[in-house]
């Protein structure tokens, strides 16, 4: 393991925090890094609960593991303290001096304006707080009391930890098509989604990443507007049974079939050294809470190993159920 990177291959709600969660519960995590912002919800089932995390990094299901907000982040302070409490991390979780901090009036100001509507933006005000940290006029995470007990050199802590050997895990959200830099711009998020930025928004440099982790759904899905090749109505989609609404927002997600095209760019920009393929037992039937490769239907191994050689990388995890511990490992 020691430093890894888990990014988005598609658009987000890939099951990055089913991916981070069996990690953590499977290898043990020491330091979980979490970038990005509020607008991106990481569903973790753990212990018969569900958390849709949207601040707290996936990897807290590993109780020893140190979990840290990266600089690079926009943090929303109500949300960051609910999330707090409930998973009862307080003692381990650290926010970075230099985090951003997203208010109730970049929210505001993100569903009145008529073109980030036009978008479909989920309306937590990323885009404008981002904006005001672009301008130099955001508050950061050392100027707001509630975060004083958290405060940390985010960076520090986890270039000492890959120094020492630890198992260090840099948790990417949204995913590649959202980039922008990389998606169909404008329909995209306000920042780069890339291993690159998440690695840029922790403060650790490409020299010390061991694993780019790539995860894909088995099909795809997005929310807001933009295209989404081979798009499928919600009709059939309830048929496949790939309808699914937002963890964050509730909002509808439409859906269309896995693209190996979008795939083979996912993992040439992001560098991809491992694929994790989530929600195989929702497009072939038979496969739900598999856990050993062997046991997958033959057009299930079939469409795994096509993944495989048109990314020519290997796909180590597949997910076969919601729970952090429904998946196939296949690493050495
Ligand atoms: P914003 O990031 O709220 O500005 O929204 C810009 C676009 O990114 C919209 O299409 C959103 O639906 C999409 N988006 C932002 N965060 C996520 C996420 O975590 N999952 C899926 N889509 C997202
Ligand atoms: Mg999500």
């Amino acid at each position: 393991m020691p430093c890894t990177v888990v990014a988005g291959g598609f658009w987000g709600d890939e099951g990055k925090g089913k991916v981070i969660s069996y990690l953590a519960l499977n290898n043990g995590l020491d330091v979980c890094v979490r970038t990005g912002s509020v607008n991106a919800a990481h569903t973790v089932w753990f212990e018969g609960r569900r958390y849709a995390l949207h601040m707290v990094p996936g990897g807290f299901v590993d109780k020893k593991c140190r979990l840290l907000i990266a600089a690079g982040a926009n943090v929303h302070v109500v949300q960051f303290v609910k999330e707090v409490e409930e998973t009862g991390v307080g003692k381990r979780i650290g926010v970075d001096n230099q985090a951003s901090i997203i208010e109730d009036e970049h929210s505001a100001r993100d569903k009145a304006d008529q073109h980030l509507k036009g978008l479909g933006t989920t309306g937590w005000g990323v885009g404008p707080a981002i904006e005001e940290r672009v301008k130099r006029t955001a508050k950061l995470a050392k100027d707001v009391p509630p975060l004083r007990p958290y405060l940390t050199d985010v960076s520090a802590e986890t270039n000492q930890a890959i120094d020492s050997g630890k198992n260090v895990l840099l948790e990417g959200t949204q995913g590649l098509m959202l980039s922008l830099f990389f998606g169909a711009y404008p329909y995209v998020t306000g920042r780069d989604t890339s291993a690159s930025a998440i690695c840029s928004e922790a403060g650790v440099g490409p020299s010390r990443v061991d694993n780019v982790l790539v995860v894909f759904k088995a099909f795809a899905t997005r929310v807001g507007t933009g295209p989404l090749p081979g798009e499928i109505s919600k009709e059939e989609a309830i048929e496949r049974g790939w309808f699914e609404t937002a963890a964050g927002t509730g909002r509808d997600r439409r859906s269309a079939p896995f693209s190996f095209e979008l795939a083979r760019r996912a993992v040439v920009i992001n560098g991809a050294t491992q694929l994790a393929v989530t929600k195989l037992d929702c497009v072939f039937p038979g496969c739900k809470g598999m856990k050993t490769y062997d046991q997958l239907p033959t057009a299930a191994k079939r469409f795994i190993e096509r993944v495989e050689s048109e990314t020519k990388t290997p796909v180590s995890l597949v997910g076969t159920g919601p729970d952090a511990l429904d998946l196939i490992d296949r690493r050495e």
